[in-house]
């Protein structure tokens, strides 16, 4: 089922499972990539090597997956790092002392505070702008921006972005990346190159991995230019993933599709039963009608995926009583495995965003934030209704 949004063409969990994967690049021929842990490679002759040298510039178990996750993107590169702020930090430093970058006002909180607190202290300004006001948008761009980065949807308010629109801006004023933090919607949901964008970030930590035992990132791009200097940063910088973290995430990609449209069909539930309870104030899930971003993001994107906020009735003491209350949802910050996730973000994943900031983009204390696993889901819908009644009666 598809809710309305773009159709999927056929072919990504073909994709999924076999590129990148030929037996016939490993002697043995073995038909699940091996983990290669040496972090060195003998050379036939002083420079002469056969592809990898040292496993931070190059290794086999990380090129299987880099391989396999450009495919998913339709990119023609993929690099991974060692987390997905270690993307954005081997991103940000293409930039120089004196550049600028406009950034989406309603980002992961680790990305506001790395911008803010950290390349704002090595040089690089900054505007932070809503990437769904164009004219806004447009505005925050000067002479001396070389790069752009948005997350759509936006973490936690779902707030959708036009990405062919930013990409049209972006690219008529110059010689500007534009980046999207994808996510939130996977490749499988969105896939902004086709769209425009120039970079397309990821944390795998999410539901690239699923399984909330990977920190990674990832970045995919068809542009070659940005890959020979993206490339050179994951060597020089050196924030690269383990081969047994490559491993894994190379393995979970195989169900990314199967888990993608389960976790599709379990948020979608849950968020149309959050819609129809009394004490639920305004549910935030782009695949309802009642979203003010619902046509661009059945325009846009091939589905939604489990991440979605929504405002409780009352206040933060009624948040916390409801957040402590459930028991199939865990109380814990992250999304996209497979386990039910429910958080506040005011207090925790969007701590570090200023309090006026939160105050002015409608991060409250009675906004909490699901990510929708793939349990039953009728044990999810009773386990929401029985946490918003003890919330009620605080
Ligand atoms: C949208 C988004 N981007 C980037 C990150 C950072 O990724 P990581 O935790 O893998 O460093 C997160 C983490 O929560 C995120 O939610």
């Amino acid at each position: 089922m598809n809710y309305g949004f773009k159709e999927q063409p056929r072919g990504f969990a073909t994709k999924a499972i076999h590129v990148g994967q030929e037996p016939e690049q490993w002697k043995s021929l073995c038909v699940v990539p091996q983990i290669s842990l040496s972090t060195t490679f003998k050379q036939d002759g002083p420079g002469e090597h056969r592809g990898f040298e040292y496993s931070r510039s190059g290794n086999p178990t990380r090129n299987v997956l880099e391989k396999c996750l450009a495919s998913l993107d339709n990119a023609k590169y993929g690099l991974t790092f060692a987390s997905g702020l270690g993307a954005t930090t081997t991103v940000l430093t293409m930039l120089s002392s004196g550049d600028h970058i406009v950034v989406g006002d309603d980002v992961y909180g680790g990305t506001n505070r790395l911008i803010r607190q950290v390349g704002t202290r090595l040089g690089i300004d900054v505007t932070f702008a809503d990437p769904c006001n164009l004219d806004e948008f447009s505005k925050a761009i000067k002479p001396n921006t070389k790069l752009v980065w948005v997350e759509t949807p936006t973490n936690p308010l779902t707030k959708v972005a036009d990405i062919r629109a930013l990409s049209a801006i972006v690219h008529n004023k110059g010689d500007i990346i534009l980046a999207i933090d994808n996510t939130f919607l996977t490749s499988y949901f969105q896939r902004p190159l086709e769209l425009g964008a120039d970079l397309v970030c990821y944390s795998l930590t999410k539901y690239m991995n699923g399984h909330s035992d990977v920190v990674m990132g990832a970045v995919t791009m068809n542009l070659e230019n940005l890959y020979d200097r993206l490339k050179f940063l994951q060597n020089a910088v050196g924030i690269v993933p383990s081969p047994f973290d490559c491993y894994q995430v190379n393995r979970s990609l195989k169900t990314l599709a199967l888990r993608m449209e389960q976790h599709q069909k379990n948020a979608i539930a849950v968020a149309k039963f959050l819609e129809s309870h009394e004490f639920v104030e305004k549910v935030l899930h782009p695949g309802l009608p009642s979203h003010p971003h619902h046509q661009l993001a059945l325009k846009q994107t091939y589905g939604y995926s489990g991440v979605f906020s929504f405002y409780l009735k009352g206040g933060l003491n009624n948040a916390k009583a409801f957040l402590k209350a459930v028991h199939v949802f865990t109380l814990a910050e992250s999304l996209g495995g497979y386990e039910s996730l429910a958080e506040l973000p005011a207090i925790m994943t969007h701590a570090s965003v200023p309090a006026e900031d939160r105050k002015k983009l409608g991060i409250t204390d009675s906004l909490i934030r699901l990510s929708v696993g793939l349990e039953d889901i009728e044990d999810l819908i009773a386990d929401l209704e029985q946490a918003l009644d003890v919330a009620k009666k605080f």
